[in-house]
């Protein structure tokens, strides 16, 4: 019998929400995981139950320094590229620090890829690209001008991809996520993000704040079909699908008055008493969009992608997970 060794994948950001997941869901299969993080907005509780697993490598290091990721890559086979410093209001406070990580750090992990030869860099791009373009839903070919520090430095990860690609040969394909949500997002922090935040909120009988009046809408898209699209876009073997990039989304938009209303239903099931916590309404925020949705007919014809979970979907799975671990 073929003595198969299993394929290692290195998870860069593993110790943070999307690549902790990924890190699961990947030693589920029966895949080697190495994951590289220096715990800026990770946590050490989401890896605490692979430790303890012979599949399972933490390398406690920054992308930012090139003999970092030149060790975290050797070996592997696949590059599944997380780690980034994401929020655009961080980005807008503090530029410098967001480009050093997006951009340089991601220019070190693209030169390690290649250099360790490794069959296919998969990166997390974002929607954050599309920038002031008008249209919905968004189609990948167009885009419009950055509206943010962070969404300049996503757009240049899928520019030095592209250049990598043709100039070197490396596989690249790049996974623009649209407004990402689930298990094990922070929900602490200045740059929490809107779902985990407002569901601490709930759960404390605090009001969240809703940036405008909740009229604006976003492609809420949770992490399972995440996890989809990466496994799809790192093991495709359609010719067609490699040196390119896909949203990474649901497909429908739901307002932020839906997500309320959707939060404060689910959460009631666990605690009445949410019902009658209350919202408030505040000022609009520097470089939000009103509105996001992808078309993700790219992502199904190329990739055969079937996202299964709605935003209800997804968010009764989340309110439980969050009920039984902020508890
Ligand atoms: N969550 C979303 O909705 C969303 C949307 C679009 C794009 N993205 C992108 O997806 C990726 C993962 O996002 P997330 O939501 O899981 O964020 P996260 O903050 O939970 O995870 C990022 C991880 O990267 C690590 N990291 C940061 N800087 C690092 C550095 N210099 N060296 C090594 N590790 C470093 C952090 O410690 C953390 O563990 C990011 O690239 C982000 O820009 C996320």
């Amino acid at each position: 019998m073929e003595n198969k060794t299993k394929d290692t994948i290195l998870i860069t950001g593993g110790a943070g929400f999307i690549g902790s997941n990924l890190t699961e869901y990947f030693l589920g299969l029966d895949y080697k995981v190495v994951c590289l993080d220096n715990f800026s907005t990770g946590h050490r509780h989401n890896l605490k139950n692979f430790l303890s697993n012979p599949d399972f490598k933490l390398i406690e290091g920054d992308i930012r320094n090139l003999a970092d990721c030149n060790l975290a890559v050797e070996g592997a086979d696949y590059v599944l590229h997380q780690a980034a410093l994401g929020s655009v209001p961080r980005s807008i406070k503090d530029p410098i620090t967001t480009n050093e990580v997006n951009v340089s750090g991601f220019l070190n992990m693209l030169t390690a890829a290649l250099d360790a030869k490794v069959k296919r860099f998969v990166y997390a791009a974002s929607s954050s690209t599309y920038g002031d373009s008008q249209g919905l839903p968004k189609v990948e070919d167009v885009i419009g001008k950055p509206l943010s520090p962070y969404a300049i430095t996503k757009y240049v990860n899928e520019l030095y991809a592209e250049i990598f690609s043709k100039t070197y040969g490396l596989e690249t394909i790049g996974l623009r996520y649209f407004n990402v949500f689930g298990r094990k997002q922070d929900p602490n922090g200045a740059y929490a993000a809107v779902i985990p935040k407002f569901v601490k909120q709930f759960m404390n009988h605090e009001s969240p704040v809703i940036n405008g009046d909740g009229n604006y809408s976003r492609d809420f898209t949770y992490i399972d079909n995440v996890i989809q699209m990466n496994e799809l876009a790192m093991t495709s073997q359609n010719p067609e699908a490699i040196n390119s990039v896909y949203n990474t989304a649901f497909g429908n938009r739901n307002t932020l008055n839906d997500l309320v209303k959707y939060l404060k239903e689910y959460l009631s099931e666990f605690d009445p008493k949410i019902k009658d916590v209350q919202v408030i309404y505040g000022e609009n925020r520097a470089g939000d969009i009103p509105h996001s949705l992808a078309s993700i007919e790219k992502a199904k014809k190329i990739l055969g992608y079937n996202p299964k979970y709605s935003l209800q979907d997804g968010l009764k799975e989340a309110v439980g997970w969050y009920w039984n671990n902020l508890k």
